[in-house]
């Protein structure tokens, strides 16, 4: 395999429980991914990244890690991790898994030994412990929240009711921050990068990874911290202190061969701090999420690409597109609202509902527009079906900590977690066995279900397959943008061999002269590119 991967890489990202179950408990689980290894080579991606599959107590679907060494019974075991591994790269794909370091279940022996040895013990060294404020300790050491909501500290209690410390959590009560001051949690992150490292990973998709270093002091946070991601700052994100951890996993990375590699998912909004993350002895790449939310307009996607691509290019680092994961309205959804891109926040029945007709036309052309881009991408699965988020999702079934921990003020991200859609007519869309599916399918998910769009020319999935083929065959991923003007509602840039055309929300501009159709998002009307289409020229 070509070296630098990461560099160019389209990767697809599997989150287990929702992909595809073999056993029949409506969960997903890693023999259902070894069934569609192939299927994933079909579509040509040239990598998987998988959320966490670890054992877990599921407070957060599995980013609420137990054991980093151990894989959850919902999911499987090890011998099917290692042989997940060995099937994939079989077919030509590398396989990066997901490293969740700001926090712990508070399952984890290391939680569970540094509650029972008491305060000031070093066992508590290793999480963010602290006596209250107040003249009992009876207020939380400082104001910081939830990103799911409420309050960012919990306070334990002896047995016998006597209150004590009070531990840190950015996210549910039940993923406490581990302290990446103390030495023995750094040494504890080689060991899970060596497991999985020596288990044959091709790389790392760092959860959190701006936010593992807290401010010295932990002081108060005046601002009504973090509607979910999205651009965080404070004395929790983003210290400069995190960047000396990314050094020293590089370090463990770079001791093994086959070019090991690790992104971040690390929601900073300046493009030049993020870049900070990506330089030449810290990590290769990051998500993009500026890219992710961008406004479906011209201009704002002409500034968000030239913006990250220049800082990025300034450390010798790839961007890396994304539209859509596991943690927001899926770009279908996003981009069939009243204000296109507006917003990632999950929608419930009671919210705005999505136009999904607009919003899928919308979604091919950004997606056809982000695979034209060179730099790496990642794709959220399901995404080549062009599914839509559920937007209507009983409360009653929710799970997300998000809806409960808001007092039930955001329904969270549930509703881009579906099971997915294999074949229309069998229970459960395929998904299952016996139809079982951990969330209901929503009732449009029939029509975009895989063997819907197999062999229809002019599916959402047959687009993305060519998009791949085509896109893997001229090169685009390493290739050189240069900006074309035309006209201000058409994001158009040449790369490689490639002109691409995104016509966003304009009236139907010609298509120029002396070049040929390769691949469009959308019919064309006589020589134009309509409005919401996106296509890729060459030279004719
Ligand atoms: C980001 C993950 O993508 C999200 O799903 C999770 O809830 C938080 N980090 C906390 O681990």
């Amino acid at each position: 395999m070509p070296a630098e991967w990461w560099r160019d890489a389209v990767i697809y990202q599997i989150y287990p429980r929702s992909f595809a179950d073999s056993d029949g408990d409506g969960y997903g689980d890693l023999p259902g991914i070894i069934s569609k290894v192939d299927y994933l080579a079909s579509l040509g991606v040239d990598a998987i990244w998988l959320s966490p599959f670890y054992l877990s107590p599921m407070a957060d679907a599995g980013y609420d890690v137990a054991d980093y060494e151990q894989v959850d019974p919902l999911f499987g075991n090890l011998d099917d991790a290692d042989r997940l591994i060995e099937a994939a790269h079989a077919a030509g794909l590398r396989v990066v898994v997901d490293l969740v370091p700001n926090h712990t279940s508070d399952e984890h022996r290391w939680f569970r030994d540094a509650v029972a040895a008491g305060p000031r013990a070093p066992e508590r060294d290793m999480y963010v412990f602290h006596d209250g404020r107040g003249e009992n300790g009876e207020l939380p050491p400082n104001n910081w929240k939830s990103v799911f909501g409420g309050a960012g500290w919990t306070r334990l209690h002896r047995p016998d009711g006597t209150p004590e410390q009070w531990y840190l959590h950015l996210f549910d009560v039940k993923q406490p921050d581990l302290d990446w001051s103390t030495e023995r949690v750094r040494e504890a992150f080689d060991g899970v990068l060596r497991f999985w490292l020596d288990r044959g990973v091709d790389g790392f998709r760092v959860d959190v990874a701006h936010g593992l270093v807290k401010a010295e002091g932990l002081p108060d946070w005046d601002v009504e911290q973090a509607a979910m991601l999205g651009g965080q700052s404070g004395p929790m994100w983003d210290q400069d202190g995190v960047h000396e951890i990314y050094r020293r996993w590089r370090g463990v990375l770079d001791t093994y061969d086959g070019d090991r590699s690790l992104v971040a998912e690390a929601w900073v909004a300046d493009p030049s701090r993020l870049a900070l993350y990506l330089r030449p002895d810290e990590m290769h790449t990051a998500f993009n999420f500026q890219f992710l939310d961008c406004h479906w307009d011209a201009s704002a996607y002409r500034e968000v690409i030239t913006a990250t691509m220049a800082s990025n290019g300034a450390v010798g680092a790839p961007t890396t597109w994304v539209l859509s994961n596991h943690d927001v309205l899926r770009h279908v959804s996003r981009l069939g609202m009243a204000d296109p891109g507006s917003s990632h926040e999950g929608l419930g029945m009671r919210d705005e509902q999505p136009d999904h007709v607009v919003g899928l036309q919308r979604a091919r052309a950004a997606t056809l527009m982000m695979l034209g881009l060179p730099g790496s991408a990642y794709l959220y699965q399901g995404e080549e079906f062009g599914l839509p988020d559920h937007t209507t999702l009983p409360d009653t079934v929710r799970q997300d900590p998000t809806w409960f921990r808001s007092g039930h003020t955001r329904v969270g991200r549930d509703g881009c977690r579906i099971p997915l859609p294999w074949a229309a007519d069998r229970p459960g869309l395929g998904f299952s066995p016996n139809g079982a599916t951990w969330l209901p399918q929503p009732d449009g998910y029939a029509d975009l279900a895989l063997d819907r769009q197999a062999d229809d020319p002019a599916s959402t999935w047959t687009m993305y397959r060519d998009a791949l083929g085509a896109r893997r065959d001229l090169g685009l991923g390493g290739a050189e943008l240069t900006w074309v003007d035309a006209g201000e509602p058409v994001v158009a840039f040449d790369n490689g061999p490639v002109r691409v055309m995104a016509n966003i929300l304009g009236a139907p501009v010609p298509l120029p002269d002396g070049y040929r159709v390769l691949l469009s998002s959308g019919p064309l009307a006589g020589g134009t590119l309509p409005m919401d289409t996106a296509v890729w020229l060459s030279r004719a």
